[in-house]
This record gives structure tokens, C-alpha cells and sequence, in this order.
């Protein structure tokens, strides 16, 4: 049989499932993932986030035997957020020595050492009006939170983070941050800063998860607008000039581009944050048998790669593991 057109055959390099893998440009690996938990405090409580099915807010006595869970699935690091009991004006809870993400840090490093802590860096678990900093007029006074984030960053540093992920969006937080853990003898402590965080719905089952919601307004005046770019490049571009070792682009899905953009711009590791919103909808739908659920979270990791991801914070890690396992 000759070729009767002129065309090039592209089906030829998908002809079956080996030549696809021969040819296949992104992959999942668990060395990429983050997985974030919700420590809660008080004993014995595993307790189902309602919006967010399989996805625990844990006390202490539990961090163990998830530890050996994650590491049994070859999961390296974590991300931890605290759900204290208590809550003030300035968020105390989130820089005393005693506090529920130090105490987690403390434990975990201690019994499972090779995993990695990664230390949620903010205000909103902690305050009682629910905003990333402290409240003057009304408003988020900036200057004023920086001291307490770098409080937070040292604190988390010497409970024994291996990473700190500041996730306030004040302006200066890398700078502030990284001066006080230089300061405190963290040189060799690396920021993973929350360069690109816009404020979105994406967010909502979280702010169940961490008890986190704003008690006024919105996060709008230090989150970013989600119908822009460039402000995205110079976020990023001046995390990189304070001192930031690695960029987080969040939400994930939704702005693609942006994580995209980012890697064009910077050598640094890109982490896209694949948020609560994100997981929320895919387990809905799953739920009701109306997509193929580990199709569907295996396409749209790997498109976090294919944008440009290095790293990717996810809710589905443990199911990533399992899938790929298979
Ligand atoms: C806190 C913080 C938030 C998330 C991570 N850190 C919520 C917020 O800014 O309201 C969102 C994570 C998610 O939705 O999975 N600053
Ligand atoms: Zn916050």
C-alpha cells in the first residue's frame, strides 16, 4: 500500500500504550508532592472535613500513624496548618512555643525525621476576626503583621521546619522573614513563599478545614485579583529579590497560565498549589459517578507539570500514590 497523501502521521507515536510512554514529555512522581494536614487540637479526633471527603483534621495522638502512612506511599513532605482552640487579636497562637503547628513539628521530627515539615506561614488560623495579619481601622496594618510573621517563621524554624511557607501576601513578608530567620541562625532554612496568591472561591472548603474564615470583609486588599498577570510577574519577581528559594502559584487550575508565566520568568523550583476548592469539586463529581475520578486527577495534575510546575501541594497526593502504585 503506498501513501496516497502527503501528511505527516502523527498517529503514528501513539499507536500503543509502550509507544506512548516512549514518548510521553510529563510525569507524576511522589518526589513532587506536598501534602497538606490540618492538626487540630485536643486527643483521639480524626475528623472528616465536610466539603473536603478524605481530608482529616487530626490531633496529635494521630500524627504518628499518618506519618508512617504517608511515608509507606513514598510521600516526602508535608504541609501543616494549625486549628488552635483558642484565638486573639494577633493570632498568638500561631508564635508561641507551645503551638499546635510547633508541638506537630516537634513530634514529627522526631519520630519520622526524613519527612519533610513544611510550615504554613500566616496569621488567619489564629486570629479571631479570621484576617492573615493584625487589624488597624478596619484594615490589615502591614507593618504591623510583618513582626508577627517573622515571629511565626522563627518559631516554626526552631520547633524544627525544614521549609517555611509564608502565605500572608504583606508586602515585604520574604524579606522580613528571611532577616529574622538569618537573625535567629536559620541560614539554611529555605522560603517557600506564596508569591502569587489570588484571593479566590477556590478557597472555601479550606477556610472549613482551618476554621480560617474572615469575620469582615474579604482578603481582597492583600490577595491578589485574579483577572491579572503582569501583577503576578512582579509579585514573583520581588519574592525572588527578598530571598525566596521557591514560588508558589495559587490556586492551580485556574491559572495555569500564571504558573506558566512564572517559570518562564524565574529559575526558581515553581510549586502550583492544587487547592481545597479544586479537590472539593472533583470529589463531588466523583461522588456522583459523574467523571472517572483518578483519570480525571491524573489529567489535571499533570497539566500542573506541563504548565511548568516542579511541585505541586495537593489534597490528592495519598490517591496520587496509590494510582501510580497500581
Ligand atoms: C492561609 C491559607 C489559605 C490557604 C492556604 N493558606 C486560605 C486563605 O488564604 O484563605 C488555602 C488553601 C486551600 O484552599 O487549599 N493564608
Ligand atoms: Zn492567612
Amino acid at each position: 500500500m503506498t501513501n496516497e497523501w502527503e501528511f505527516k502521521r502523527h498517529r503514528r507515536l501513539r499507536s500503543s500504550s509502550a509507544m506512548r510512554s516512549l514518548v510521553r514529555e510529563n510525569h507524576l512522581k511522589m518526589d513532587d508532592f506536598i501534602y497538606p494536614l490540618f492538626i487540630i487540637e485536643g486527643e483521639n479526633i480524626k475528623h472528616e472535613v465536610p466539603s473536603m471527603p478524605g481530608v482529616y483534621q487530626i490531633s496529635l495522638d494521630h500524627v504518628k500513624a499518618e506519618m508512617e502512612e504517608l511515608q509507606s506511599l513514598g510521600i516526602k513532605a508535608v504541609m501543616l496548618f494549625g486549628v488552635p482552640n483558642e484565638k486573639d487579636e494577633q493570632g498568638t497562637g500561631a508564635f508561641i512555643e507551645s503551638g499546635i503547628v510547633q508541638q506537630a513539628t516537634r513530634l514529627i521530627k522526631q519520630e519520622i525525621p526524613e519527612m519533610l515539615v513544611v510550615a504554613d506561614t500566616c496569621l488567619c488560623e489564629y486570629t479571631s476576626h479570621g484576617h492573615c495579619g493584625v487589624i488597624h481601622h478596619h484594615d490589615v496594618d502591614n507593618d504591623e503583621s510583618l513582626k508577627l510573621l517573622a515571629k511565626t517563621a522563627v518559631s516554626q524554624a526552631e520547633a524544627g521546619a525544614d521549609i517555611i511557607a509564608p502565605s500572608n501576601m504583606m508586602d515585604g513578608f520574604v524579606k522580613v522573614i528571611r532577616q529574622a530567620l538569618d537573625e535567629a541562625g536559620f541560614h539554611n532554612i529555605p522560603i517557600m513563599s506564596y508569591a502569587v496568591k489570588y484571593a479566590s472561591a477556590f478557597f472555601g472548603p479550606f477556610r472549613d478545614a482551618a476554621d480560617s474564615t474572615p469575620q469582615f470583609g474579604d482578603r481582597k486588599t492583600y490577595q491578589m485579583d485574579p483577572s491579572n498577570r503582569l501583577e503576578a510577574l512582579r509579585e514573583a519577581e520581588t519574592d525572588i529579590e527578598e530571598g525566596a528559594d521557591f514560588l508558589i502559584v495559587k490556586p492551580a487550575l485556574s491559572f495555569l497560565d500564571i504558573v506558566r508565566d512564572v517559570r518562564n520568568n524565574s529559575n526558581a523550583p515553581v510549586v502550583a498549589y492544587n487547592v481545597s476548592g479544586e479537590y472539593a469539586m472533583v470529589k463531588a463529581a466523583a461522588l456522583n459517578g459523574w467523571i472517572d475520578e483518578k483519570e480525571l486527577v491524573l489529567e489535571k495534575l499533570t497539566s500542573m507539570k506541563r504548565a511548568g510546575a516542579d511541585l505541586i501541594i495537593s489534597y490528592f497526593a495519598k490517591d496520587v500514590a496509590k494510582w501510580l502504585q497500581e
